[in-house]
């Protein structure tokens, strides 16, 4: 058996830490080969507990690696900075740590790569933050500073900060940036429907996710990967040149991802936010993607564009409706008949503590929003110890924190309001997805006549043994019935 293929087999059974293993080893032979690279990154993200303490020069690689996301590397790089290294050993020191980190060539990749993904990180880099600006000994310790500046630009300015050093920043003009990073004006939306216009309105000003590039995964055409799904073939996507829509395209993460994996393929992405389609714009242009065709439109006229798709992808989008069903209706409007609609929505349950902040947070909602405000309720959820969400990769973001904690209008599902819209609009369920891969392996090993998970009535169940499963979101693939 291939390495690829030992790798595949572990991951796709939940064995994650031993998938990681494996790669460790394939590497030793081959270092360069990116997909094996690609498993390691996969095994970090898929919480790989252990098996990364020898590993400081193959971090540092994949974390500058032009072909991988940073994000994915980003929290495992602090924990094992944390675990394996001296650099915040004295927390009271923090000339000492300065030092360290200053000499440190994977804390100042990781600094500038991408947001600290790692709370207790996060926490001891705010301390000496503060530290540099009060003692003024910036000039000692110039990787760091320089490392500190780029790292608010990643993370948008979300680190908490007091009275005392904001009051500092006018005096010290040349780390003002490492606290309050540059940033675009926020534009306004005009949109009739309220929630459309409030909606809009956030994404003027905080466009998200927040992203820079991503991991390259191996070309494919779509219709291959519907194949995997449909072995009854309710779908008829053609091999090259099917036309996608991404609905909600936000800044453009998603369209990169398609076009890397399905290079023959036609993808048209619309958004109702301007500061999010022109981020997604620059994206495009430095990852070397022209070839989309970008829209400003609201998706219930997605019509107006006079033409159908094969493929519809609309993810973490119809939550945010006024009316998610009306908007579900709208794209399945341009969906050809043997078309298939992707969808990425939040979960309910998932969701639930979320909610319970939602509404501790409801007056701050009320409030016009601002950088201050969102870095305010972040200061405020870190004081919460514990609070699982805090691990999401959205937490380490102000933009993210908007979307994560402070949205505008979210309307999340449960399994019967899916089962009910796709009864509705009359569509078969081709795949649900189960993201964590010990879990898939124990839903097939318990339902072997359900290999692509099509039984809400079980998924249903599953989620309630696991209510965290789809803290992401759900995730499904689904065609009309023939
Ligand atoms: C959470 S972001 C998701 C972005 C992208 N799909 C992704 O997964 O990276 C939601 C996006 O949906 C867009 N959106 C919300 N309501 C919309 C509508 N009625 N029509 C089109 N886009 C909409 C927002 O502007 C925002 O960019």
């Amino acid at each position: 058996m291939s390495a690829r293929e030992e790798i595949k087999q572990l991951w796709s059974r939940g064995r994650i830490d031993d998938a990681l293993a494996s790669a460790l080893r394939a590497l030793e032979d081959d270092p360069d080969n990116h997909e094996i690279r690609v498993s390691v990154v996969r095994c970090l993200v898929d919480g790989a507990a252990s098996g990364m303490a020898g590993q400081r020069d193959l971090l540092l690689s994949l974390v500058r690696d032009p072909a991988i996301e940073p994000t994915n590397v980003s929290p495992a790089g602090w924990r094992f900075l944390r675990e394996n290294s001296d650099l915040f050993d004295t927390p009271n020191d923090s000339e000492a740590m300065a030092g360290r980190i200053e000499s440190d060539a994977l804390a100042i990749a990781l600094l500038e790569e991408d947001a600290v993904g790692d709370i207790a990180s996060e926490r001891a880099l705010t301390a000496l933050r503060r530290w540099l600006l009060v003692s003024g000994r910036r000039t000692d310790f110039p990787k760091l500073t320089a490392a500190l500046i780029t790292q608010a630009l990643r993370n948008g300015g979300a680190w908490p900060f007091d009275d005392e050093e904001r009051a500092l920043l006018a005096a010290n003009p040349d780390f003002a940036a490492a606290y309050l990073p540059p940033r675009e004006t926020i534009g306004t939306a005009q949109y009739s429907d309220p929630v459309t216009r409030s909606v809009a309105q956030q994404y003027e000003g905080w466009p998200y996710p927040q992203w820079r590039r991503l991991t390259s995964n191996s070309p494919e055409p779509i219709a291959s990967r519907i194949r995997r799904y449909d072995p009854e073939g309710r779908a008829a996507i053609p091999e090259r040149g099917a036309t996608i829509l991404v609905a909600g395209c936000g800044t453009g993460r998603q369209v990169v991802a398609l076009r890397q994996r399905h290079p023959d393929d036609v993808i048209v992405a619309i958004d109702i936010s301007e500061a999010s389609l022109r981020y997604a714009g620059k994206r495009c242009a430095e990852t070397g993607v022209h070839d989309v065709e970008f829209h400003k439109l609201d998706l219930h006229d997605v019509a107006k564009l006079g033409r159908s798709f094969d493929v519809i992808t609309t993810t973490g989008v119809l939550h945010h409706l006024p009316d998610p069903e009306a908007g579900w209706a709208a794209l399945l409007g341009v969906l050809k008949p043997r078309g298939v609609l992707h969808v990425m929505v939040y979960s309910k349950i998932a969701r639930m503590r979320i909610a319970a902040l939602r509404r501790m947070f409801a007056g701050e909602r009320a409030l016009p929003m601002s950088d201050d405000l969102l870095r305010d309720i972040r200061r405020k959820v870190l004081a919460l110890e514990n609070f699982p969400e805090m691990r999401s990769r959205d937490f380490f973001t102000l933009a993210g924190v908007h979307d994560l904690l402070m949205h505008r209008h979210e309307e999340p599902f449960d399994t019967g309001r899916i089962g009910r819209a796709l009864d509705r609009f009359g569509l078969a369920l081709l795949n649900f997805e189960i993201p964590r891969p010990k879990i898939r392996a124990e839903y097939r090993a318990a339902h072997p006549d359900d290999p692509h998970q099509r039984d809400l009535k079980a998924i249903a169940r599953l989620e309630l043994g696991h209510p965290t499963l789809y803290g992401t979101m759900y995730e499904f693939w689904c065609a009309r019935h023939a």
